[in-house]
């Protein structure tokens, strides 16, 4: 029997597909995106993708509606953690925490995980990381925190997440071990060298072997590719960044060229042989090492490690917005294969 799962705030499943493949059953995935939530259907068969405000609904008619679960997962979009470190239940940031506050009392799962941006624990000098400790202590779990690095654990992206576990066992769950380090990080050309420089129709068959074992895994079910569609710049923007070197940014350029887009960062082009930076979500300010264009969908799902056959569905807009919002899978398989331990180990 596989331990049930509940992924809230879910998106287009980042974090639910790495509980997937760690063993856990997704019930069901919550978020009020319907887009996303398009992409979580197809790509989760056995999920449902419920469309539900988590600022205002009622949690036992979500219990009603996907039933028990064992563990409940996501990631509460951090606006919603009040900056003033006080939790004060009206104030309307707060309403998404609550949310997750709220689903963990009606459900009472052995365990939870909530994931966020790194500086949740340390904004407002660490008082909102204290407040979500204590919140969940008094409901009678144990809670931990880490930031972990996504390129430690096979993710070719430089990406930090707070994970906060929660566990009415112990303390005892462990942290997944870094299986990367500086001397064998996935670089972004493992991740992304056999994709054409040119867009695709979806379903196209790669002809290029896969020239990394990144991606082979990533290739494991099917050469098929999709997403694969190419963002038209300007002349002078496709101008601008071939001046800039694999690995460079904004001050590769002559003076003259620096300011023409609005912030710096805009100029950067990923390093062939590191890990990526941490990817945006359609902000179009990072390139490729190589080619003069950002990358497409799929490149930007590479980097996330979703593989090839998670196909991403709405506008070309909504689908960078959705593979950005995510957490990297492997990441989050890493979390998981280590709370299924802690899970067998004490229940
Ligand atoms: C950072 S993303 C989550 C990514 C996801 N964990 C993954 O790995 O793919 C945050 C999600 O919260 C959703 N969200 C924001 N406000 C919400 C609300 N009031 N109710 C439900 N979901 C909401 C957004 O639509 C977005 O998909």
């Amino acid at each position: 029997m596989k331990y049930r799962v509940l992924d809230l705030f879910s998106g287009c499943g980042g974090l639910s597909y790495g509980f997937e493949c760690a063993g856990f059953h997704i019930v069901a995935g919550v978020d009020n995106w319907e887009d996303s939530l398009v992409t979580y259907r197809a790509n989760h068969k056995g999920s449902k993708g419920i469309l539900l405000d988590l600022g205002n609904f009622d949690p036992a008619s979500l219990h009603k509606e996907v039933g028990d679960v064992d563990v409940v997962i996501g990631g509460p979009p951090c606006q919603g953690f009040s900056l003033s470190g006080k939790r004060n239940p009206n104030d309307p940031r707060n309403k998404l925490y609550k949310g997750f506050v709220d689903v963990v009392k009606e459900f009472r799962p052995k365990a939870f995980i909530l994931e966020n941006v790194p500086n949740l624990a340390s904004m407002a000098q660490g008082k909102i990381k204290d407040a979500i400790i204590k919140e969940f202590s008094e409901l009678g779990y144990n809670v931990k925190y880490k930031v972990l690095l996504a390129s430690d654990y096979g993710v070719p992206q430089n990406r930090r997440r707070v994970i906060f576990v929660g566990s009415i066992y112990n303390d005892n769950y462990e942290y997944p071990t870094p299986t990367n380090n500086d001397d064998n990080r996935v670089t972004t050309s493992e991740a992304l060298s056999d994709l054409p420089e040119e867009s695709v129709d979806d379903g196209t068959i790669n002809t290029q072997v896969p020239l990394s074992d990144y991606q082979k895994l990533m290739r494991k079910r099917t050469d098929k590719i999709y997403n694969h569609v190419t963002s038209e710049h300007s002349e002078q923007t496709k101008k601008i960044i071939s001046l800039v070197p694999d690995g460079g940014n904004y001050k590769d350029l002559p003076e003259k060229y620096r300011s023409v887009r609005n912030v710096h960062i805009a100029w950067t082009r990923y390093n062939s042989e590191k890990p990526s930076l941490t990817i945006d979500t359609g902000h179009r300010h990072h390139f490729h090492y190589k080619f003069n264009r950002i990358p497409t969908v799929r490149e930007s799902a590479r980097l996330q490690s979703f593989p090839d056959d998670f196909i991403f569905y709405g506008s070309k807009t909504s689908q960078y917005k959705q593979v950005g919002n995510a957490v990297p899978t492997l990441m989050a398989k890493a979390v998981a294969e280590k709370l299924l331990k802690h899970l067998k180990e004490n229940s």
